[in-house]
C-alpha cells in the first residue's frame, strides 16, 4: 500500500491511496480541524468591517500579470483560481499544490476553511496527482509544468486538470462557461451566458449581482442547457454540488465589502467584468481568455465571517427552493429538451429521495454519502480495500459524518446513468 505524507504548516496527514473519496473527506476535515475550523452553525454575530485587514493587495508582487500561454501557463474554468494565479497568489503557471489552493482561497477571498480544504483536496484526487510529496493539480488542462506538484501519479491516469474534469468537477449548465458538448470546451467564458447574467441588472438603478440575481441566473442556465444541449448532463457532485459554487461564490466572495455593506457587499458591473475577464462597454462586452483580475480597492469578506459549509448549504437550499431541478441529478436523453431526472431513491438504494431532500440534514448527507459511495467507481484502477491505518481514517470520517447522523448509501446504482449520453462525456473515469 502506498502512503502520502502532507507536511508543512499543517498536521502531518497520512493518506492511503485506496478508498477515495472517503480519504478526501477525512483529509479535508483533518486539515480543517488542525487549523481550528470546525463546522459552525449559521448564527452570526455582527460583521465588522476592518478595511486594513480586508483590502486585497493587488500591487507589487501581486500586480495583475496575464498568463503567458506560450510558456505553458494554465488557466481553466474557475475565475477564483485563475485570478489568484494572475496575481501571483497561486503559482503563475497555474499548477498548484492543494495546500496553496487551500491557503489562498481562505486568505484572499475568505472562503471557509471547511469548504476550502474539501474543494482543494477533492481536485487533487480527481483532477490531479496525489501520490507525490506535494499533491496538487493544474487549474487548467493537462501539463507537466510543475514536477514537485505533478511528479507522481494521478489516481485516474494522467492528471487532466480542472479543465479536463468534466462531470467529475466541471459541469454543464455553468454560470458562464460553455457546455462541453455544445461549446467544444468547458473552460472558456460563453459570452452568451455572461450576457444573460449581465442583463439581469440592466434596468437597475445601482446594479448589484446579489444572491437573488444568481438564483434566477442558475435557473436560466439550467434551462439553456436543457434547451440547447442534447447531451446535457447534471451529475450528483459536479452538477448539484460543485456547480452551486459557480453561482453562490460570486455574490458571497466577489462582492466588495464596505462599512455600509460589511456582510453581503456590492458586486457591481465593473467588479463582475473584472473577475470574469470581460472588458468593454455594455454594448460591446469582450472576453479575453485567462485575464480574470481582482479589481483595485477590493475588500474581501470580513475576517471571522468566512463563507463556511453551513452557509453554502443554506444557499444551496435557497437555489433548490426557487428551482428544484437544481438538486436533481439527471440530463437530456439525446435530444434537446428531453430532461429526465433520475430516481434518487433508485440511485441511492432507497436511502434518499427527492421529496425529502430539503428536510433536516438530508441534503448535507446526500452530498457526503453520494461521494463516499462513488468510491468504488473511482477505484476501477485496481486499488485494494482499506485496512490498517485506513480504518482509523474511516473511523474519523464516520465520526464527522456521524455528527450529521447520515443514513449510509451502500452503493450508487450507476446503471441509471445509461440513459444519458452526456454521462459518458467524462475524461479519465466515471461520473461523480
Ligand atoms: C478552493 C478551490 C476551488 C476549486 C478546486 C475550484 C474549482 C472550480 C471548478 C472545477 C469550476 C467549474 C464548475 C463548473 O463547471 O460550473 C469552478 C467554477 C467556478 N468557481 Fe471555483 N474553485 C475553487 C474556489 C473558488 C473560489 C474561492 C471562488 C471565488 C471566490 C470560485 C469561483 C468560481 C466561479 C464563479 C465559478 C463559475 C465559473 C463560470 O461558470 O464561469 N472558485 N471552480
Ligand atoms: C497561509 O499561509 C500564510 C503564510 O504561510 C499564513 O500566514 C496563513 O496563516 C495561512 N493561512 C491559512 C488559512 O492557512
Ligand atoms: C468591440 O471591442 C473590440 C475589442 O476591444 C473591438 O476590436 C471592436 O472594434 C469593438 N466593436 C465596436 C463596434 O465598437
Ligand atoms: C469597494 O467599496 C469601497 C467603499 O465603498 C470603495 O471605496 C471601493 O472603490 C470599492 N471597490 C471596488 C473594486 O469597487
Ligand atoms: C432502478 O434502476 C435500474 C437501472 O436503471 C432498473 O433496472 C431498476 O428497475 C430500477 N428500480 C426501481 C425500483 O426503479
Amino acid at each position: 500500500m502506498k502512503y502520502l505524507f502532507v507536511g508543512g504548516a499543517f498536521a502531518v496527514l497520512q493518506i492511503a491511496v485506496s478508498a477515495f473519496p472517503r480519504v478526501a473527506q477525512e483529509a479535508a476535515f483533518q486539515l480543517s480541524r488542525s487549523v481550528g475550523a470546525v463546522p459552525r452553525n449559521n448564527e452570526k454575530s455582527a460583521v465588522n468591517f476592518d478595511p486594513a485587514a480586508q483590502l486585497v493587495d493587488v500591487k507589487g508582487a501581486h500586480a495583475f500579470t496575464p498568463p503567458d500561454f506560450d510558456a505553458g501557463d494554465q488557466r481553466g474554468p474557475c475565475p477564483g483560481l485563475n485570478s489568484l494565479a494572475n496575481h501571483n497568489y497561486l503559482p503563475h503557471n497555474g499548477v498548484a499544490s492543494w495546500t496553496e489552493i487551500y491557503n489562498t482561497t481562505v486568505s484572499v477571498f475568505g472562503l471557509g476553511e471547511d469548504i476550502a480544504a474539501f474543494l482543494a483536496v477533492y481536485g487533487a484526487i480527481f483532477d490531479g496527482n496525489i501520490v507525490s510529496l506535494s499533491p496538487g493539480y493544474s487549474i487548467g488542462g493537462p501539463t507537466l509544468l510543475n514536477e514537485d506538484v505533478l511528479g507522481g501519479l494521478g489516481l485516474l491516469g494522467t492528471p487532466q486538470g480542472l479543465s479536463g474534469s468534466h462531470n467529475k468537477y466541471e459541469s454543464d449548465a455553468s454560470a458562464c462557461r460553455y457546455d462541453l458538448y455544445t461549446g467544444g470546451n468547458d473552460y472558456k467564458v460563453d459570452i452568451s451566458r455572461f450576457q444573460a447574467l449581465y442583463d439581469l441588472q440592466s434596468g437597475a438603478a445601482s446594479p448589484s449581482y446579489d444572491l437573488s440575481v444568481w438564483t434566477v441566473h442558475r435557473k436560466n442556465m439550467f434551462l439553456k442547457s436543457k434547451n440547447e444541449n442534447p447531451q446535457f448532463f447534471y451529475a450528483p457532485f459536479a452538477g448539484v454540488i460543485a456547480s452551486t459554487g459557480g453561482f453562490s461564490f460570486p455574490p458571497r466572495m466577489f462582492s466588495n465589502k464596505s462599512a455600509k455593506y460589511p456582510d453581503n457587499g456590492i458586486l457591481d458591473k465593473e467588479i463582475l467584468k473584472s473577475f470574469f475577464a470581460i472588458s468593454g462597454p455594455d454594448d460591446n462586452l469582450t472576453y479575453t481568455y485567462g485575464h480574470e483580475q481582482i479589481p483595485a480597492n477590493f475588500y474581501r469578506r470580513a475576517i471571522g465571517n468566512e463563507y463556511i459549509f453551513a452557509e453554502f448549504l443554506s444557499d444551496l437550499n435557497m437555489f433548490a427552493t426557487y428551482f428544484p431541478e437544481t438538486i436533481s441529478t439527471g440530463g437530456n436523453t439525446g435530444t434537446v429538451d428531453s430532461y429526465a431526472a433520475l430516481d434518487l431513491g433508485n440511485l441511492t438504494g432507497g436511502v434518499y429521495n427527492a421529496a425529502t431532500l430539503l428536510e433536516g440534514n438530508n441534503l448535507a448527507c446526500f452530498v457526503f454519502e453520494s461521494l463516499l459511495a462513488a468510491a468504488p467507481d473511482v477505484l476501477k484502477g485496481g486499488y485494494s480495500d482499506p485496512s490498517g491505518p485506513m480504518s482509523t481514517l474511516l473511523d474519523n470520517v464516520n465520526t464527522l459524518v456521524g455528527s450529521y447522523a447520515c443514513p449510509t448509501i451502500e452503493t450508487l446504482n450507476e446503471g441509471q446513468f445509461a440513459s444519458y449520453p452526456g454521462a459518458d462525456y467524462a475524461s479519465g473515469g466515471g461520473v461523480l
